[in-house]
């Protein structure tokens, strides 16, 4: 089988080419615009990476279509700061690049797996429902349940250009379901919710930029650093972590099948025995960084509630809820998700301080070159041993 993986290099990406290296005998060529997540894979013999951008290099991506069997599709940015900051870029990047893939699939009669997106559920039907119109006993035993070919998809107004991002990734479903429809597409679309893992995010005091990453990196930062913990509107948000092995297995089951069970299909991924508020994600962060990680010594994050709007801008809202219905998952393809919320955060934390101590040590060593070399530049103080550094 041949695979093309274009944006092969993101968090999700560089995880399922490994898995895909490790679990079939599939000629691998992936895409993307910056090598570092899959540095570490570079020079297998079935994996050919290519440094190209859709959006400039059209020629190469119809070429890589022509040439796979299976096209995945994981072109996209996922990051609820730029909902916000750059709605258009999202819907850019997000909707019309991504549609050009779709129609040079269908047109070449490619199989594709597109990424979309949980958030294409929006907000729970229940947050809805005012608390006058029903018990408390009533609404915590309501099925919110998000389920593929049932849930129905609501969000905010216009003007929370949040949803600019979940009804991008809808309308991309709806479209892809179409060519499905009309056109025999052979498809299936996938639904992450919220994976977590090792080269999920970079850490916000490193980098120098508009955007923000997802809540972990956040909190790493925080822990690592010594900054705020912050709940954004207090952290009543839930969410359902799943750990990205469980998730690129899955994945990577999909991509292979070539019994048709999988086609035309959309599939969540995700863990709903993980599911926790923002606030409990904070405590139960702070507590494995205090058990396995903490020198004792460094300060460690205050928690902190902070309202949305100064976290994110004016355009956020949040969806409350999202646990997924992974029967489908489990039925079609025997999958089970198997990490626990602690031994998936252990470990990304774990992979988080290792990264920290290998930037430290490293920014320690450029410290101390740099001032063996402007010791030894200064002629009326040589350093001994500096002209060999
Ligand atoms: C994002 C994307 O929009 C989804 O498409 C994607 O599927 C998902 O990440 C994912 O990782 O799978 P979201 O869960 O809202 O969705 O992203 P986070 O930035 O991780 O935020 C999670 C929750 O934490 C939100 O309620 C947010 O307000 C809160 N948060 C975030 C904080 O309380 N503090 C922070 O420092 C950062």
């Amino acid at each position: 089988m041949r695979i093309c993986l274009l944006g092969c290099a993101g968090f999700i990406g560089s995880h399922l080419v490994e898995w895909l290296l490790n679990n079939s005998d599939a000629e691998i060529t992936g895409t993307d615009i910056d090598d570092q997540k899959v540095r570490h894979l570079l020079g297998h013999p079935r994996l050919t990476y290519l440094h190209s951008d859709i959006r400039s290099e059209v020629e190469v991506t119809d070429r890589l279509i022509a040439e796979c069997d299976v096209l995945v599709d994981l072109i996209a940015v996922a990051s609820p700061t730029l909902y916000v900051r750059n709605p258009l870029e999202v819907f850019e990047l997000d909707f019309m690049e991504n549609i050009k893939i779709i129609e040079k699939c269908s047109a070449m009669g490619k199989r594709l797996i597109q990424f979309s997106t949980c958030e294409i559920y929006g907000r729970t039907w229940l947050s809805l429902v005012p608390d006058e119109l029903m018990t408390p006993e009533a609404r915590s035993q309501a099925d919110v349940t998000m389920r593929e070919s049932q849930t129905n998809m609501i969000v905010g107004p216009i003007e929370k250009s949040r949803w600019i991002y979940s009804v991008s990734k809808q309308l991309l479903e709806r479209v892809i379901h179409a060519h499905g429809q009309d056109r025999g597409l052979d498809y299936a679309a996938i639904r992450p919710f919220n994976f977590v893992g090792p080269r999920i995010d970079f850490l916000p005091s490193e980098r120098n930029n508009d955007d923000s990453p997802r809540v972990v990196a956040h909190f790493m930062n925080a822990l690592l650093y010594g900054t705020d913990m912050k709940l954004v509107d207090g952290g009543q948000a839930l969410r359902c972590y799943t750990y990205i092995d469980d998730a690129v297995e899955c994945i990577g089951r999909i991509t292979l099948d070539t019994t048709g069970r999988t086609s035309r299909q959309a599939f969540n991924i995700g863990n709903p025995e993980n599911e926790c508020s923002v606030e409990e994600l904070a405590h139960t962060m702070l507590r494995i960084y205090k058990e396995k990680f903490w020198d004792g010594q460094t300060v460690l994050p205050r928690i902190i509630s902070v309202p949305g709007a100064e976290f994110y801008g004016e355009g956020y809202e949040d969806c409350d809820r999202r646990v997924p219905d992974v029967s489908k998952a489990r039925e079609l393809i025997g999958w089970e998700p198997k990490w626990s919320l602690d031994a998936l955060l252990t470990e990304t934390m774990g992979a988080f301080v290792a990264d920290f101590k290998a930037r430290n040590a490293t920014l320690a060593a450029q410290a101390v070159l740099t001032a063996s070399s402007a010791g030894g530049s200064d002629s009326t103080n040589p350093q001994p041993g500096a002209a060999t550094l």
